[in-house]
């Protein structure tokens, strides 16, 4: 399935404003690290922007002039980067966007205090709208993306405590997905309600929205995680085996496994290097899970129609995000 049109249409703008925001002082030590990893070259490595997409498109939606935002937007970008920077060395990947990963290149000590200074673009980029809007609007900023960080933190804290323990629920599960990837996803969503200062249900009905799709986002990251071609998603598949996490289709694949497949999948799971993905997905495929994940989604992606129906938005964005919401399940990167 294709990218949803839109999603093109802020592309270009974003990550004009981004290489412009990274314009820092050339003199010093983070820099060439961090705009080498950061910035780009080969457009078909060019990362979708989906958050900051989904924001101005909303702001669209809601009659703001987005451009005003197109800053702030980086600013959800350069928050979401210096997860990934810090994600990588917790997850130990080597590969992100068919690219070597910041540790692999530097080393685990000084990518993290390079993606601590990544975390400090995004603060001064939210820190600086201080002037562009209401004194009061600004500081819910702030205080909206500190807590959005601290969430995002949370999520991967139990995502990591998990690996070392076996029996995870999956309404555990889908707590520590919507805090690892839904509090910055459903940023996103709920944003520029905040600075449209829609009514209090609008703003509900948004959040609501964002940590729906930052469930779809990651059940289906998760997918690709184990079914994903390498060579479409610039990740490996099989991480998530190898570092024991909790991703929706293996906790599902517990469930539905026999107990004499259950123990082959275990075996091969731990089997490190010498594992063939394909004997895994086989197994899995025999007891029809992707089909199953598919259909627990599309429960989701009818909760989202009935929430975008409700939602005060222009026509054409909701037509936007309901094409966003059928994409993010079939998407292969
Ligand atoms: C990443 O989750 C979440 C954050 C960076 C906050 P994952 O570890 O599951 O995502 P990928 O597959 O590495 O991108
Ligand atoms: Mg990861
Ligand atoms: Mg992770």
């Amino acid at each position: 399935m294709k990218e949803p049109k839109f999603l093109n249409t802020y592309k270009t703008d974003i990550n004009d404003q981004f290489k412009d925001l990274l314009n820092l002082d050339k003199s010093e030590f983070y820099f060439e690290p961090i705009s080498d990893y950061l910035i780009i070259k080969n457009s078909t490595k060019m990362p979708k922007r989906i958050r900051s997409s989904i924001f101005l498109e909303i702001l669209n939606g809601l009659e703001k002039d987005y451009n005003v935002y197109t800053k702030l937007a980086c600013g959800i970008e350069y928050l979401h980067e210096f997860s990934l920077v810090h994600d990588d060395i917790q997850d130990k990947d080597e590969i992100r966007r068919g690219n070597s990963t910041l540790w692999k290149e530097f080393g685990t000590e000084k990518s993290i205090l390079l993606g601590n200074i990544i975390k400090i673009i995004s603060d001064t980029i939210t820190s600086d709208y201080n002037s562009k809007i209401k004194a009061s609007t600004a500081k819910e900023v702030i205080k909206t993306f500190n807590t959005v960080c601290i969430n995002m933190i949370e999520g991967q804290y139990l995502d990591i405590m998990y690996e070392d323990e076996s029996d995870i629920s999956l309404e555990k599960y889908l707590y520590m997905i919507s805090r690892k990837t839904g509090a910055l996803m459903s940023l996103s969503f709920y944003l520029p309600s905040i600075l449209h200062e829609s009514d209090k249900q609008d703003n509900v009905l948004f959040k609501t929205l964002g940590n729906i799709f930052g469930l779809l986002f990651q059940i289906s990251d998760d997918m690709l995680g184990i079914w994903g071609d390498p060579s479409d998603t610039g990740k490996s598949n099989f991480s998530d085996f190898e570092n024991n996490k909790k991703t929706y289709p293996i906790l599902l694949a517990k469930e539905k496994l026999s107990k004499k497949d259950n123990k082959i999948f275990n075996e091969l799971s731990s089997n490190d290097k010498n594992t063939e993905v394909k004997d895994l997905t086989d197994l899995m495929d025999s007891y029809n899970i992707k089909s199953i994940i598919k259909s627990d989604c599309l429960k989701y992606i009818e909760c989202s129609r009935d929430l975008i129906s409700k939602i005060n938005l222009q026509q054409t964005s909701k037509k936007n995000l309901n094409e966003l919401f059928d994409y993010v399940i079939e998407r292969v990167k």
